[in-house]
């Protein structure tokens, strides 16, 4: 049975509790002085999320036709760039929000100093996690790879720039254009490298592969944030486990804000579209990114 686009198939279920597990190993323990740092590192990843970024490396990979553990390292790299960028986000000087995956933001409950060390500390933890990801010596040159694709995802070209435009929008009326570019700085970056990292680790060399690849994630990662900005419109805080109409109250630059509702929807259908046709050539392998961009696109949380 093919299950609805807003619900997850079972084998990519069964990899958000595989996510879950290696997360719980890689993170440093609570016992472990300094406590706070660690409890606050810990809480901002554990608990709640959907995964998705370690979905899309495991899918990538499976595509290619790699399940194997390696993919851990990478999956787990991604969500917790993920996880530092939402305790960021949160700040007061940034959305100033206090519910996150259904509980308070990490400064609510650790305070703000200890809120910024966590995030800089799990950014830091992503990288040492990729450089040290299981593999012999020939592997250096693929860990290479990884490293220099998820530093370019986070940086001033990819999450933190699209954050700085963000900000930089507020109160403004952005064109289509620099709405699009926002969107994949700040969202689509990581998500594209989520399945360049799959696919990497995976053994993939292939240049027509990673393109392939690349242009199925751009179209994703923008359906992924469309899709975000309808729900602060559409959802429930208590469904989305974050406070719904944030985006309007701070008169952020959304899809919905600059091209209304229905045409943002008509997008998503389009960018699906797109996604599912770049992997077309993947046939059955490609099944996993195949429900993954429709769950983006259609998601209820
Ligand atoms: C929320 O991401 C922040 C954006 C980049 C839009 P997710 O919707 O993936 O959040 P979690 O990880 O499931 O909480
Ligand atoms: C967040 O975008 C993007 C990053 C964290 C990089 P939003 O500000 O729209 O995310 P939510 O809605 O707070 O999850
Ligand atoms: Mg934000
Ligand atoms: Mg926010
Ligand atoms: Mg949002």
């Amino acid at each position: 049975m093919t299950p609805a686009s807003t619900d997850l198939p079972a084998p990519l279920k069964a990899l958000v509790g595989r996510a879950d597990e290696a997360l719980a190993r890689v993170l440093p323990g609570e016992e472990l002085p300094p406590a706070d740092l660690h409890k606050a590192m810990r809480y901002a990843v554990l608990g709640g999320g959907k995964r998705l970024r370690p979905l899309f490396v495991y899918a990538a990979g499976h595509a290619l036709g790699c399940d194997g553990t390696i993919l851990d390292a990478p999956a787990c790299a991604v969500e917790i760039i993920h996880a530092y960028s939402l305790v960021h986000d949160d700040l007061p000087a940034m959305d100033d929000d206090d519910l996150r995956r259904g509980r308070p933001t990490c400064h609510i409950v650790f305070g703000e100093a200890m809120a910024i060390l966590a995030g800089d500390a799990l950014q830091a933890l992503a990288f040492e996690i990729l450089a040290v990801s299981p593999g012999d010596d020939d592997d250096a040159p693929r860990r290479i790879a990884m490293l220099r694709a998820l530093g370019a995802a986070c940086g001033a070209e990819g999450m933190a720039g699209g954050q700085a435009f963000d900000l930089s929008g507020v109160g403004r009326r952005l064109s289509l254009e620099e709405l699009e570019r926002m969107h994949a700085y700040k969202t689509g970056a990581l998500i594209r490298a989520s399945i360049r990292l799959g696919a990497l680790a995976a053994g993939c060399d292939d240049d027509a592969t990673l393109e392939r690849l690349d242009r199925y994630g751009h179209a994703v990662g923008l359906a992924f944030q469309v899709r975000d900005d309808i729900l602060d419109i559409e959802g429930e805080s208590a469904v989305i486990g974050k406070t719904a109409g944030k985006d309007a109250a701070a008169d952020k630059p959304t899809f919905p804000s600059i091209i209304g509702l229905d045409a943002s929807r008509a997008r998503l259908t389009t960018l699906v579209e797109e996604a599912l046709e770049a992997i077309a050539p993947l046939g059955r392998h490609g099944e996993w990114l195949a429900d993954l961009a429709r769950y983006s696109a259609l998601r209820g949380h």
